[in-house]
């Protein structure tokens, strides 16, 4: 398989063409720092074998945001330095850190932007980014790459709604200023045999964004500037965000965000024919700079297709990832059918939305990581249906039923409300679970683990989702509130 070939990019060499992109855990500490949790999440991803691991944003700028990760100064090296150095002892995984630029955003829903910068904090922003990098090489990364995707600094600069009208906006070439001279304050501090990745949209998806047809021309010249890989995600915005009064404005949960993070009812690998366009007019230019995109990746087989298609040179792979690390050594094995699959329910999203700890809604409750991967496992297994989960509404209950499991002693029902935590709500002995504390106006999310006589629980069931419909009395009432 191609996707299992390995590759290059610059000095540092792929085991494989799997990437996980950048992914907040909000598993830092308040201050930025390294945790063991933290670290964890990122050796988990080696031990499964990926190819690329891109760890979660980081700052590169004193910054009061709650648990993000900080490269802004010296004394974050050694703790930077300590995980990636157990992810170097894990396997040949290449592991670069996400810079990140961004603004102040208050709970009013007021936010600082671009226009509002001095020359003398763009110089500020320069040196920045180039100290950072600078310390990614000192606490061992392979490389690191340049967050200029979504809501944040450099992206704004990029966006066709920049709204500066000096050097740094009003033209194309004014809004690639500031990403020139990053990369030249990059080269000054670093050199140019460490390399430095970026990621940026292929698509703003917001009204008067950029479309493909900009961000071809600004993938040359980012291929021009020798960045090392041109990592593609799209949308993101503030500009069409919600805001909720009281909570800071969060940049996925407008349309834009919608495709960052595309939910389930998505068709799968929707971003790559994006990334095709774009790495071909790439390639005709006569730069062979390595092109991943993200976006609902996460069949085996579409993975494949999209390298063997030419959309792009190595795939990103995020919620995949998340929901089961183990993906590229179940790939190898050839264990397709042990793979857990993410169904892009979005809990995941919806913690990073509400500042907790992200984790995947199909992990066994109260979990920081993903489970172990036991192939020689006592658990029950389900057959192909997956348990056949089904669900129903019976007035005021949520009614799910499914298939027994050989082995069963006990079906855990797990249940995620209104896409927040996940809860495990009963232990059943038989295939059917009555939830009597349903809502009308929220939303609800469940799956079932079937677990053996020790306790050793099965992978997820299928899902299923139920928004509950409002009671006939409750409808009456409302139509005469709203008369
Ligand atoms: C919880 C969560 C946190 C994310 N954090 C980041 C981030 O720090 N930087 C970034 O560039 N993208 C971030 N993303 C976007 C992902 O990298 C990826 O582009 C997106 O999830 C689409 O890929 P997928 O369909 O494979 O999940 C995040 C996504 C999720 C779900
Ligand atoms: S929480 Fe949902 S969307 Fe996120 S990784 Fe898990 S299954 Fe996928």
């Amino acid at each position: 398989m191609k996707l299992l070939e390995p590759m290059a990019i610059g000095s540092m060499s792929l085991p494989n063409r799997v990437m996980v992109p950048a992914m907040v855990t909000r598993l830092a500490d308040e201050d930025g720092w390294v945790t063991q949790d933290i670290a964890d999440r990122y050796v988990r991803y080696a031990k499964g074998g990926v190819g690329l691991i891109v760890v979660e944003a980081m700052a590169i700028h004193h910054s009061n945001s709650g648990p993000l990760l900080r490269i802004s100064d010296d004394r974050f090296i050694p703790g930077l330095a300590g995980m990636v150095e157990r992810i170097h002892d894990t396997s040949d995984s290449k592991v670069v850190p996400q810079i990140i630029h961004f603004m102040k955003v208050a709970r009013s829903g007021w936010r600082q932007t671009i226009d509002m910068l001095s020359l003398e904090d763009i110089d500020r922003i320069v040196e920045q980014f180039g100290d950072a990098v600078a310390r990614a090489r000192e606490a061992g990364f392979d490389g690191a790459e340049l967050h200029s995707a979504h809501a944040y600094t450099l992206a704004s600069f990029l966006s066709r709604r920049n709204p500066r009208t000096d050097d740094y906006g009003g033209t194309l070439e004014g809004r690639l200023h500031l990403i020139g001279r990053v990369r030249e304050n990059i080269l000054r501090k670093v050199g140019d045999d460490f390399p430095v990745g970026i990621r940026f949209l292929s698509e703003e998806f917001i009204k008067d964004g950029y479309t493909v047809n900009e961000s071809k021309l600004i993938a040359l010249r980012l291929a021009q500037l020798g960045f090392a890989y041109l990592s593609l995600s799209v949308g993101g915005k503030f500009e069409d965000a919600e805001h909720v009064p009281g909570q800071v404005p969060y940049p996925y949960t407008g349309y834009s965000g919608d495709r960052c993070m595309p939910g389930a009812w998505y068709p799968p690998a929707l971003h790559a024919g994006l990334a095709g366009e774009i790495k071909a007019f790439v390639n005709a230019k006569g730069y062979a700079t390595p092109v991943a995109a993200a976006g609902k990746i996460s069949d085996p087989a579409d993975a494949e297709r999209v390298l063997t298609e030419g959309a792009m040179d190595f795939v990103a792979i995020a919620r995949g990832l998340l929901a089961d690390p183990d993906w590229v050594n179940k790939v190898r094995a050839g264990q397709l059918d042990r793979i857990i699959r993410c169904d892009y329910c979005n809990v995941c999203k919806h913690l990073d939305g509400t500042h907790k700890k992200v984790v995947c809604f199909l992990w066994p409750k109260g979990d920081l990581q993903a489970p172990a991967d036991d192939a020689v496992t006592t658990a029950p297994a389900w057959g192909s249906d997956k348990g056949n989960l089904k669900i129903r509404q019976e007035g005021g209950a949520a009614v799910l039923t499914w298939t027994k499991t050989p082995g069963a002693a006990r079906y855990d029902v797990y249940r995620a409300a209104d896409d927040g935590e996940v809860t495990v709500e009963d232990a059943v002995k038989v295939t059917r679970w009555v939830d009597n504390t349903i809502m009308a106006g929220m939303s609800y999310r469940y799956y079932v683990r079937a677990c053996g006589p020790t306790g050793d629980a099965s992978p997820p069931s299928n899902t299923v989702h139920l928004a509950p419909e409002m009671p006939a009395d409750a409808t009456a009432g409302r139509a005469r509130t709203e008369a």
